[in-house]
């Protein structure tokens, strides 16, 4: 699996560092009493597990699962929201965790379909955004970090379904693309 790895582009100690950040932030920000959190399966697994756990207030956490990439290197354009169910929310203040923003489709209709569901407020964070043009106008209230719109992998992001659990956040070679 490393071995398809071009270049690291965050290793797993910088990564480490810029959680404990986040959280400190996320802590300081939200009011007191229990917050609801959204992950979204599965791109933002890892970052939500090692997240989470550094913020020390009670929490309740729900997932849901949406697609939009569909396993390739390109957004499909049309985000599914995949369960049958979704999280109650209403009258609760959400924050909503993703891995990466990249065209901000997800991000922008997960927030509108939460909003839709009554939710007071909805915080978004994410580990990854790209610098580019979003096909939705939308930004994330904390941001791990910027990167340059290339396709990246590990710490949750995937290809053809691979490369999730590796440690930190790189780029494929191009003979691991098929
Ligand atoms: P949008 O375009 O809706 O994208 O902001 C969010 C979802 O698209 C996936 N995505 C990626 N997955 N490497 C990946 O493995 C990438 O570089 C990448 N860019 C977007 C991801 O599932 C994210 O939640």
């Amino acid at each position: 699996m490393r071995n398809d790895i071009e270049r690291v582009l965050i290793d797993e100690v910088v990564i480490e560092k810029r959680l404990d950040a986040m959280a400190l932030e996320i802590e300081r920000d939200f009011p007191s009493g229990t917050l609801v959190v959204i992950i979204l399966l599965k791109g933002a697994l890892v970052f939500a597990a090692d997240l989470l756990r550094r913020v020390p207030r009670s929490l309740e956490i729900e997932c849901i699962n949406v697609a939009s990439y569909h396993g390739g290197l390109e957004s499909s354009g049309t985000v599914n929201f995949l369960d049958r169910d979704f999280p109650e929310v209403s009258g609760r203040h959400v924050l909503l965790l993703d891995d990466i923003l990249d065209t901000g489709r997800t991000l922008h209709a997960v927030s509108a379909r939460l909003i839709e569901e009554g939710a007071t407020a909805v915080h978004t964070a994410v580990l990854l955004a790209k610098d580019k043009q979003r096909a939705q106008e939308v930004s994330a209230d904390y941001v791990g970090f910027e990167i340059r719109d290339e396709f990246v992998v590990g710490y949750g992001l995937d290809y053809k379904g691979k490369y999730r659990n590796l440690p930190y956040v790189g780029v494929l070679k191009d003979s691991a693309i098929t």
